[in-house]
């Protein structure tokens, strides 16, 4: 059994609050201490029983933990996490890795220099079934990738817009969602060559975007269209179908289509279709559903992970390198949407 390790949370909001709920359940990590500006009323923060700070400068200074979770908006990314990276305290930081490509560059640049683990907050990838089906692709079982269709379609409340930064640049579901689905389909289907989207405000009429169509076409040669929006009352969206966080709740259907030369498979709610004789769209087509050991508990798998990238003996899953990958395919589909162009990557 490895020594636990001593976390502290930066950004105790909405994503600050998951964290602090992975730790409490993870073997390997315990809570440090938290980094806050505001102070919270909530019930969690108060019975947390560990020293509070309002800057991270003090916790460098006073009381260094093992490492940090970084769950501050996207703007206060790149300034929080040089700071630790350049005192040697590894960062497990949120995703998207910043809101700009040149400081997500900064950033790698920093865990480089100083030699200090950096994990990006992708943590669907530590989810068995994303890892099951980039072994069934792997496998040759879909034959040659030919397209792909993924859909995030799911209705936020009023609430979740109180925070300003929600409403303006990147913090619409292209920057806060589809840049979960850009790491999973990259995963899985590997690099894109070109980008081609729509975007739309017209529900909402906020700052940014509500409801956008974007296209890939990825090195391979595959296509893939994803299809998101936060206005529409739908079941189908990965955080509405993996059943990975309690706040959302399952409705068992699929988010995930991928269609390949000799079948296709569907996720979260797992299964292959295939034909068992000659490949015809006049045979009956079979499926079958693939039997694996569900994680829903990402964020504590990505925790545990964290733990042991810590103390080195692992490397990290989800690199800054990752990171930039999807964060330039966003920015690629903002581009897209605002020239109507179909952009390189
Ligand atoms: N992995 C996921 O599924 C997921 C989901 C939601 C959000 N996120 C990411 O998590 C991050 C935070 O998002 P959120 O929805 O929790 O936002 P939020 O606004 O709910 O929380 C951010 C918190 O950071 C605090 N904060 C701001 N400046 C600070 C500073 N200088 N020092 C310390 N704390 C400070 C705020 O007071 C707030 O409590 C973003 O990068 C977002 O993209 C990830």
């Amino acid at each position: 059994m490895l020594k636990k390790i001593k976390i502290s949370v930066v950004g105790i909001g909405l994503m600050g609050q998951q964290h602090l709920k992975a730790i409490n359940k993870s073997k390997f990590c315990v809570l440090h201490s938290v980094v806050e500006i505001k102070k919270h009323e909530s019930k969690l923060i108060k019975r947390l029983n560990v020293p509070i700070y309002n800057n991270i400068n003090y916790l460098i200074k006073e009381n260094k933990p093992d490492a940090v979770i970084i769950a501050t908006p996207n703007s206060l990314h790149e300034k929080h996490t040089i700071e630790f990276l350049k005192s040697k305290i590894p960062v497990l930081l949120e995703k998207p890795i910043s809101d700009n490509i040149a400081s997500a560059k900064k950033i790698i640049k920093a865990s480089k220099i100083y030699r200090t683990p950096l994990l990006i907050g992708y943590h669907r990838r530590h989810n068995s079934i994303v890892n099951a089906v980039k072994k069934v692709i792997k496998s040759g079982k879909l034959g040659r990738i030919v397209s792909a269709n993924v859909l995030f379609w799911l209705y936020k409340n009023k609430k979740y817009f109180k925070e300003n930064w929600r409403t303006s640049k990147g913090g619409g579901p292209l920057g806060i969602n589809l840049v979960h689905d850009l790491d999973i389909i990259c995963f899985l289907l590997g690099p894109i060559n070109y980008v081609q989207a729509f975007a739309s405000n017209k529900i909402r009429k906020h700052k940014v975007e509500d409801t956008a169509c974007v296209n890939l076409i990825f090195k391979s040669g595959a296509l893939c269209t994803i299809n998101i929006s936060d206005t529409i009352v739908s079941p189908w969206s990965y955080e509405l179908t993996a059943g990975e966080n309690p706040a959302y709740p399952i409705t068992n259907q699929s988010s995930y289509f991928i269609g390949g030369t000799k079948g296709s498979i569907k996720f979260p709610n797992i299964s292959i279709w295939y034909y068992k004789k000659a490949r015809s769209w006049w045979n009956l087509i079979d499926s079958k559903k693939i039997k694996i050991k569900k994680s829903r508990e990402t964020l504590v798998n990505q925790i545990d992970h964290f733990s042991k990238v810590v103390q080195k003996k692992i490397k990290p899953k989800v690199t800054g390198e990752d990171g930039l990958i999807s964060l330039k395919v966003f920015d690629a589909i903002l581009k897209s949407s605002n020239l109507g162009k179909k952009i390189k990557l």
